[in-house]
């Protein structure tokens, strides 16, 4: 995603339009203070990523209007952030870390640094940027949040930093597509107030007005990641471009810890709301008649699936099964760490609910998808012609924030439909990617681009080997007897960032492949069974793209896609 924040930020960063270097007001060993002065629209803050925060609060006629934290360059600058001002405004900083406390801190390199200008830069820098996956214009990105479809256009919110591309300062990013695959970054859309920093969440298309905000209102649930978790709620009246804090926050509250990622969603049976959230390590449901009163259901999670880690971001949707007239309930439950390679990853359980109680017909445990990097799966809203359309942050909290991109971190997967089907009297997950991906699929060739869908017909056992020049490959491998398919990733190009990176992937295949599909994009590698019935999601970072391919038992097409 190469656009540009609309009606923000503009044009290139120029000479002509930067001014400035900041004199501060020096109070002590670690703290200092700026005073912003008139004329432009953004304080470019320069960050160095291996330092310390350093916490700035922005004050306004005595009042402190906004806190955050950033890593303000004390030797050298790795890229900016921009802060939107207006002038006039005093900016109070306090640094933490030792050489805070031991440096002077009138030398750091940010009082140098911090530049005055009236547009922030956002053309892409990153070789290893992806093409047709959302990516954040600039800075940190987790989990997708708020997704939901009105009016021809899919909106996905994100976890955002705006203050670096490292973990922190959550808040709401927004971008908006017309087709899943070109996004267009949006102002963001929610940020953090009184009751603590915007954590992951959910929207509704309200269309019978039930909560009394407008036909049509567009109503987000969040956690608000204070002192403690507590969920609260906002309303859009403009197709969520703009949010409104409900008055009344927090809608929700416990004494769990972790209590957060609330999903909201109309159930036409019992015609209520439903809310699904994590409480540690279960999944609560609720119900509400008008989405601001809502009245505990019941707990699902002891004695099923992985319990390793943190159960976060739940989804609960009602599914077709495959080739019958049956529906069944799916609820999605991430997971991390517990994955079954390591660190963050996505299970569900298939059972039925009856608006109270979910009741999970499975015993053992389920992954959607069986790569390192698919996390945080949630689905869209309102998505037309009853599709449930999911989207995963495509990394793994092991190394989510060493990952070697700066100017942003982190993408999202390709958009997937769900479904389930039937396979030795059991009932698993159908992940397709969705079919917006065909239709953008370019002449068939028989060359690897940074960017393309690599198809293959197969007919029994495979062996696939992505290479560049450098000797860096990724080989995948399907074994018909065993079942499965496997990747991996361990000679793939750039890995030193993290020792939980090289990695053998494996998944069961539930029957036999026929035709692979393997979506290619820069950092990306997600291989799926056509029919649907495996999935997996790995990043790579060859330091030159893939350009040679071996396939050993199969026939094989490459598409560029976008
Ligand atoms: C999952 C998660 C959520 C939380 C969010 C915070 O990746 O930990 O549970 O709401 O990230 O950014």
């Amino acid at each position: 995603m190469r656009t540009l924040f609309i009606g923000i930020i503009t044009a290139m960063l120029t000479a002509t339009n930067v001014s400035g270097q900041v004199n501060p007001m020096v109070l002590s060993d670690h703290q200092a203070m700026v005073r912003v002065d008139e004329g432009k629209a953004y304080l470019l803050l320069p960050v160095q990523e291996k330092e310390e925060y350093a916490n700035v609060r922005m004050i306004v006629g005595n009042e402190n209007v906004r806190s955050f934290n950033v890593r303000l360059a004390v030797d050298k600058v790795d890229y900016y952030v921009p802060l939107k001002v207006s002038g006039g405004e005093l900016l109070d900083i306090t640094f933490h870390g030792d050489r805070r406390t031991t440096g002077a801190v009138r030398e750091f390199a940010c009082w140098r640094e911090m530049k005055r200008s009236d547009s922030f830069d956002t053309a892409n820098r990153e070789r290893f940027r992806p093409l047709y996956h959302h990516t954040p214009a600039y800075g940190w990105m987790n989990d997708p949040n708020g997704m939901f479809y009105k009016d021809g256009v899919w909106h996905l919110y994100y976890q955002f930093n705006p203050f670096g591309s490292q973990w922190e300062n959550m808040t709401w990013g927004h971008s908006t597509s017309k087709d899943l695959l070109h996004w267009e970054a949006q102002p963001t859309a929610i940020e953090a107030d009184a009751l603590g920093t915007i954590f992951s969440g959910s929207c509704v298309v309200d269309k019978k007005n039930t909560a009394g905000f407008g036909e049509g209102a567009v109503i987000a649930f969040y956690t608000s990641a204070g002192q403690s978790q507590t969920q609260s709620m906002a309303y859009s009246t403009d197709n969520g471009r703009t949010f409104t804090k409900y008055a009344k926050n927090p809608v929700l509250v416990s004494d769990v810890p972790d209590f957060r990622d609330p999903k909201a969603f109309w159930n036409p049976e019992i015609q209520k709301w439903n809310l699904i959230l994590a409480a540690g390590q279960e999944m609560r449901i609720y119900s509400s008649p008008n989405l601001k009163d809502w009245t505990y259901e019941s707990s699902f999670g002891t004695g099923y699936g992985n319990h390793d880690g943190v159960w976060e971001c739940p989804d609960l949707i009602k599914l077709q099964v495959r080739g019958t007239d049956r529906q069944k309930w799916m609820l999605i439950c991430n997971i991390n760490p517990g994955g079954p390679f390591g660190g963050s990853a996505t299970q569900y359980f298939v059972g039925d609910f009856d608006g109270k109680t979910f009741t999970c017909s499975q015993t053992d445990t389920r992954w959607m998808d069986y790569g390192k990097d698919h996390y945080a799966t949630v689905t869209f809203d309102n998505a037309p012609d009853g599709r449930k359309v999911a989207i995963a942050w495509m990394s793994n909290w092991q190394y989510a924030n060493q990952v070697p991109t700066q100017q942003y971190r982190s993408a999202n997967s390709v958009p997937r439909d769900l479904d389930l089907f039937e396979y030795k009297g059991q009932t698993y997950c159908g992940v397709t990617p969705s079919r917006e991906l065909t239709a953008l699929r370019g002449k068939a060739t028989n060359k690897l681009s940074p960017t393309c869908e690599l198809v293959i017909d197969m007919k029994g056992n495979a062996d696939i080997t992505l290479s560049n020049s450098k000797g860096e490959q990724l080989t995948m491998q399907y074994d018909e007897t065993a079942g499965t398919f496997s990747m991996d990733r361990t000679q793939s190009g750039e890995k030193s960032f993290s020792e939980a990176f090289p990695a053998v992937t494996v998944a069961p295949t539930h029957g036999a492949i026929k035709q692979l599909r393997v979506f290619i994009d820069h950092c990306s590698v997600e291989a799926f069974d056509a029919e649907g019935k495996m999935a997996m999601t790995n990043l790579v970072f060859p330091s030159m793209p893939y350009d040679q391919i071996k396939v050993k038992g199969g026939k094989f097409t490459v598409y560029p896609v976008l």
